[in-house]
């Protein structure tokens, strides 16, 4: 088999095009609203310290792989899986990948969705100036009655999932591009702006502190596996997002030197988030370990004090929901696809029946804020399981068997064909994260996390 298949949904026009999609995937709600709660959440420096190294180690070793499974199979994860499987003579069972990276796209968008409708509705509520002045208890009753009404939760929900599923049914090499170009850097500059405001703030210091200065004495067993989660969760790495953007590659693109670029580009956005956001949690008196409403209980406040701030928080929110939106797009690509190439539909009708699904499942997300929030399963409400089993689990364990797939059953040739950079360090590095690094430490955080070791 020859590692140069064209995709039957054509390529990207450029390196660039791929790295705009790559990011746009990769940053979303999962750098702002994700990495500042969950920081705070489980104690701050020594946890982004854990979730620093799992990107580094973890992230980008594994970026690489599947971006470079991706293009050597050239169609969607559960048929590109097959087509490797054929080319490497391995068993039939490594398609499993493709299945769960589905299910997971599946279960995680249909949460995310209904995150990034709270960004939506906070779209309307800054330009309505309802943040002005406001101090931070008014902002969190305010969060809270957003909470408390499913009917709001669910207009939003519907308005991000109807949004999301026209740009998918377009094709997602049309438009989003030239979106995501633009957008993507100003989402930059504005977190910028923020993190220089911050400064302004008394807390500065005590936020920077939080975040940098690891005390090792508030990271458990299960504050590791939080973070390495989080890194492939941030990176949209482990479920076939990435290994689909890859299909679309042209050949000659370096797989390596994007993969950096866009663990880069990401890192820095969560790391601003968080500059931005711990400086107004204690300025405030507020909770660092606030939960899920982290970013949507402080941000206003400073929106509502900083001079220019009806228009910066308007513009943030809406930054915000188009970085929720280009990310969305790759949570559900893979399904799609399968049912185009597989089930033989019309892109359209394909988008109609996962857009949906996942509607559907999101509704669970929805009435777990309210009607149904006591309702626990080890002591985790719908929305908390859902986010814990997808990005906990199923990501590190779709990462894991796509690096054990790519270093230790497909053919050298191939994987040394694809990408193209000899076999000097940086390709001995890669060798060595993929094949031994990753797999163990993933399984070691495991282990660790339900007490064997
Ligand atoms: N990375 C995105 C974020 O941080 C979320 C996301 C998009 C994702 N596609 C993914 C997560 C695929 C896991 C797998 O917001």
């Amino acid at each position: 088999m020859s590692g140069n298949h064209e995709s039957i949904h054509g390529l990207w026009s450029s390196r660039w095009a791929f790295i705009l999609a790559a990011t746009g995937s990769a940053v979303g709600l999962g750098n702002i609203w994700k990495f500042p709660y969950i920081t705070g959440e489980n104690g701050g420096g020594a946890f982004v310290l854990v979730y620093l190294i799992c990107i580094a180690g973890i992230g980008i070793p594994i970026m690489m792989a599947e971006v470079m499974m991706g293009r050597r199979g050239r169609s969607t994860p559960i048929n590109t899986m097959s087509r490797l499987c054929v080319e490497s003579g391995s068993s039939r069972v490594w398609k499993l990948i493709g299945w769960s990276g589905m299910l997971a796209g599946f279960l995680i968008l249909s949460f995310y969705s209904v995150i990034a409708g709270w960004s939506l509705s906070y779209v309307l509520d800054s330009i309505t100036g309802t943040f002005s002045g406001a101090d931070a208890e008014f902002i969190g009753s305010h969060f809270g009655n957003l909470l408390a009404s499913p009917g709001a939760l669910l207009f939003w929900h519907t308005l991000f999932m109807v949004m999301t599923m026209i740009v998918v049914a377009r094709g997602v090499e049309h438009g989003l591009e030239k979106a995501v170009r633009f957008l993507m850097p100003s989402l930059f500059v504005l977190l910028v702006i923020m993190v220089g405001y911050a400064m302004s703030m008394g807390e500065f210091a005590r936020g920077v502190e939080f975040l940098f200065k690891p005390d090792f004495s508030k990271l458990t067993a299960n504050g590791v596996l939080i973070a390495m989660g989080h890194a492939f969760f941030t990176l949209s790495l482990g479920m076939g997002a990435i290994m689909i953007y890859g299909a679309y590659l042209p050949a000659k693109t370096s797989i390596a030197k994007t993969s950096v670029l866009i663990a880069v580009a990401d890192t820095t956005v969560a790391l601003l988030a968080g500059l931005a956001i711990f400086p107004i949690v204690f300025s405030n008196g507020l909770e660092p370990g606030a939960g899920p409403g982290l970013i949507f209980q402080t941000l206003p406040i400073a929106f509502g004090q900083m001079p220019g701030g009806l228009f910066f928080g308007t513009l943030f929110f809406v930054l915000l929901s188009f970085a929720a939106w280009s990310s969305a797009i790759s949570l559900i690509e893979p399904a799609v696809t399968w049912l185009v190439e597989n089930r033989g539909m019309e892109r359209f009708k394909a988008c109609v029946i996962a857009g949906i699904a996942t509607w559907l499942m999101g509704i669970g997300t929805i009435l777990s804020f309210n009607i149904i929030s006591e309702v626990k399963l080890f002591d985790k409400t719908f929305f908390d399981l859902l986010d814990y089993l997808t990005a906990n689990i199923m990501l590190p364990l779709g990462g894991l068997a796509m690096a054990i797939f790519a270093a230790w059953l497909m053919p050298k040739i191939a994987v040394k064909d694809e990408f193209n950079m000899g076999e000097g360090i940086a390709y001995q590095t890669w060798y060595f994260l993929v094949r031994y690094v990753a797999p163990v430490t993933v399984i070691i955080v495991f282990l660790n996390a339900v007490g064997l070791i």
